[in-house]
């Protein structure tokens, strides 16, 4: 688990105004417990990859050393199978000073193969799995977190509950579009963070999809406030 000096080691690496005006409040909510932040990085025109799902890098290295930070400042990294079969990623702090969070993907039918970097020794992983899934015998159970199966999915409540009970309080969503917008659906999210790059893909895969809305006053006009990491602009959105 993160503690109170793991956030200070990543605050004492980051410049200022960032330092007071990002990641000093992040960390202050994040020691409160069961928090939630979400992240996507897009293109202007709202697009996390290109049709074939390719998506590095869209944002520049400042948001890079970003997402690595909150890496460091949570207890969990939380991902879709979509995103370990693309993106092959190791979601370690690699490019920041700061401790590996504990890896965790959902792959509700075992379907990934454990070679992916997230399965590596650099940080403990946890899977996961619809509570029908037939377990494999090469992998420790303790690595398993059985949620059970509703209409759409895991519901995303009980995959944090089930996280908590493993003794994880704080989490970042980190992709891709499809987990985000379930746990964003779903009312678990605390805060979003939108790193927005100055790149128009024209075509690709679209960010959030959320429930469809009649009226533009239905949709969710969160508080937030904008900064700016190198030349992308991360839009900090409190969904509370
Ligand atoms: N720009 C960014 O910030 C960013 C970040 C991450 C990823 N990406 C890109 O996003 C793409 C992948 O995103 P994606 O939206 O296709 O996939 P994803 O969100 O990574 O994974 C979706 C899959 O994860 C499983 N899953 C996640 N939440 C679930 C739930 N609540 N209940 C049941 N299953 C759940 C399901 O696996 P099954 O299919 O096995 O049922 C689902 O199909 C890649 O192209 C990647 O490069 C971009």
């Amino acid at each position: 688990m993160s503690s109170a000096a793991d956030r200070a080691q990543v605050l004492d690496a980051c410049c200022e105004p960032l330092r007071s005006a990002l990641y000093q409040p992040l960390a202050a909510a994040i020691a409160q417990g069961g928090f939630v932040v979400a992240q996507l990085g897009q293109s202007l025109d709202g697009r996390i990859a290109t049709e074939d799902g390719h998506s590095h890098y869209i944002n520049g290295p400042e948001s890079l050393d970003h997402l690595h930070r909150l890496r460091a400042l949570v207890d969990a990294v939380i991902v879709g199978a979509g995103t370990v079969a693309h993106d092959d990623p190791h979601l370690t702090t690699r490019r920041v000073p700061g401790p590996n969070p504990v890896r965790v993907v959902i792959d509700p039918s075992l379907r990934l193969d454990r070679r992916a970097r997230i399965f590596d020794q650099a940080a403990p992983t946890l899977t996961v799995i619809a509570e029908r899934t037939v377990p494999d015998p090469t992998i420790a159970p303790e690595q398993l977190v059985r949620v059970a199966t509703a209409k759409g999915g895991l519901p995303p409540p009980l995959i944090l509950a089930a996280l908590q009970r493993r003794g994880l309080r704080s989490f970042l969503i980190e992709g891709g579009a499809a987990t985000v917008s379930a746990f964003i659906a779903a009312g678990v999210v605390d805060r979003l963070q939108l790193m927005v790059a100055p790149l128009i893909l024209g075509s690709g895969r679209p960010g959030l999809q959320l429930p469809r809305i009649a009226r533009v006053d239905e949709g969710l006009r969160p508080r937030l406030s904008v900064h700016f990491l190198g030349d992308d602009v991360l839009f900090d959105c409190c969904l509370r």
